[in-house]
């Protein structure tokens, strides 16, 4: 099938080289030129495992191509919307711009098509309503909405895109339009529906945009559940790790998602839980969402819980001191730092008046590149650890989690450990004559 792809950021680039790897011809449109260059020569412009052998092959297949010309869009039978709803600048709402802008220059290029009307589907993340008012747009033009959310984890793109554990497609509620749609959708993920049986659940516009935050929010309340008994384990002497294991047997419950430590960031949790509040507030219900407020102060709380432990393990004289920081993005196997616990200490301690040196395996040399006079970059942990007076694990990188604490010992000026992420065995590291810290642990 003749796909088209807007929106080549995380989700839509990942999508349409895994559309193409399902067989059909894909157009990816963006409106940054370098990136549809290097996606153009099967060059991946962020990390993600599996993704640059994915493009690659596809590419060199002619089966995938990347253009800025929305005019390229033409003739296909299915559009996927992948555009990104960042957080507003002063304000908790989604930015809804690029939104907007990839509907108004699509709607100039919706045809029908030999096979019947074209399918536009949505995939980004959007506050509840906004299905409604882009289906009347396109079916001005003769087209079919579909809204279809994306619940890939960045890390597990590929697969999560590929083999994802449900879908669901929100349909219009004019039964012949939701049947041809739901057709058309059939069609493009036949592997997944016929071949792996992958549940695929049908809803109204509204369930479907609902589902994407809800499932968010869900994963957003769970961890900030976990630091909030964190908050309790710190005050008690407590250890949250086992406590999170014990309560995690209950399969009610379960283990996933209750690793206490510096919070949850990246370019999703943390906005959408916003969005969601804004959203609800304009619908009048923002009462029903005001745990999430919590949820996000607590997640906040862990970010400060860390500087001042920091600052109490240097004396309280945080200014000259040397700090390692290992780790950057906002969780390991990505290079994306976009709103990352990590980089936000990081930078809070460089404001002390700390000299702070970060590592990152996949980050790192993305930072070095920035101009940041606050941030020394380093290649590897040894090397930011030499010469430390306190070391904080903020990313959990295998590299960081597989560190020998004997062989490292000597290298800091003074061997003391944060653990943001718990991931570091305490006893291990203090026999080896570390001063070890945990998030929640005594
Ligand atoms: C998240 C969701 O997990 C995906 O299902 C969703 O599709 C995606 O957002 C999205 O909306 O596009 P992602 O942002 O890739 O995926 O990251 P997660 O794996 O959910 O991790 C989010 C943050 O929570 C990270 O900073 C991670 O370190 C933190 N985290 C996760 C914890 O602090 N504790 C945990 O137990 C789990």
């Amino acid at each position: 099938m003749r796909i088209s792809v807007i929106g080549c950021g995380y989700l839509g680039a990942v999508h349409a080289a895994s559309m193409a790897e399902l067989g059909h011809d894909v157009v990816g449109i963006d409106v940054d030129e370098a990136k549809v260059a290097l996606l153009g020569q099967g060059k991946a412009p962020f990390h993600e495992p599996g993704f640059e052998e994915l493009l690659e092959r596809n590419v060199a297949a002619g089966r995938l191509r990347f253009s800025t010309d929305f005019a390229d869009v033409a003739g296909a039978r299915v559009h996927f919307i992948g555009v990104g709803t960042p957080q507003q600048e002063g304000s908790y709402a989604a930015d809804m711009s690029q939104v907007d802008g990839a509907v108004s220059a699509l709607l100039p290029h919706l045809a029908p098509t030999p096979e019947g009307p074209p399918v536009v589907v949505g995939k980004s993340t959007v506050p509840v309503g906004t299905a409604s008012a882009v289906a009347e747009r396109v079916e001005s033009r003769g087209a079919i909405l579909v809204w279809n959310p994306e619940f890939l984890r960045e890390g597990f793109a590929v697969q999560d895109t590929i083999s994802p554990d449900r879908m669901v497609y929100g349909l219009s509620r004019d039964e012949q339009a939701a049947d041809t749609g739901r057709a058309v959708l059939d069609e493009v993920y036949d592997d997944l529906i016929n071949r792996q049986q992958i549940p695929r659940l049908l809803t109204d516009y509204a369930t479907a945009e609902l589902v994407k935050v809800a499932a968010n929010s869900f994963l957003a309340t769970k961890i900030s559940f976990i630091n909030a008994m964190a908050e309790l384990c710190e005050a008690t002497g407590a250890d949250v790790v086992q406590l999170a294991e014990a309560i995690g047997h209950d399969d009610r419950i379960g283990k996933k998602f209750l690793r206490a430590g510096v919070g949850f960031g990246g370019g999703c949790l943390p906005k959408d839980i916003r969005a969601f509040m804004a959203r609800a507030e304009e619908l009048g219900v923002d009462e029903a969402l005001g745990f999430l407020r919590e949820v996000d102060s607590i997640n906040d709380r862990r970010r400060d819980h860390v500087i001042t432990l920091a600052t109490d393990l240097l004396d309280g004289k945080v200014a000259g001191k040397q700090v390692a920081v290992l780790g950057a993005a906002f969780k390991p196997d990505t290079d994306d730092m976009r709103n990352s616990p990590a980089l936000d200490i990081a930078a809070r301690l460089a404001a002390k008046g700390a000299r702070i040196t970060v590592t990152d395996p996949q980050a790192g040399p993305i930072l070095a590149e920035q101009d940041r006079p606050d941030l020394t970059v380093a290649g590897t942990a040894e090397e930011a650890m030499t010469g430390a007076d306190l070391v904080l694990l903020l990313t959990e990188w295998r590299q960081f989690r597989d560190l020998d604490p004997a062989a490292v010992v000597g290298l800091p000026n003074r061997p003391v450990m944060i653990d943001g992420r718990n991931v570091l065995d305490p006893k291990q590291w203090r026999s080896a004559g570390w001063t070890y810290h945990g998030m929640g642990r005594p």
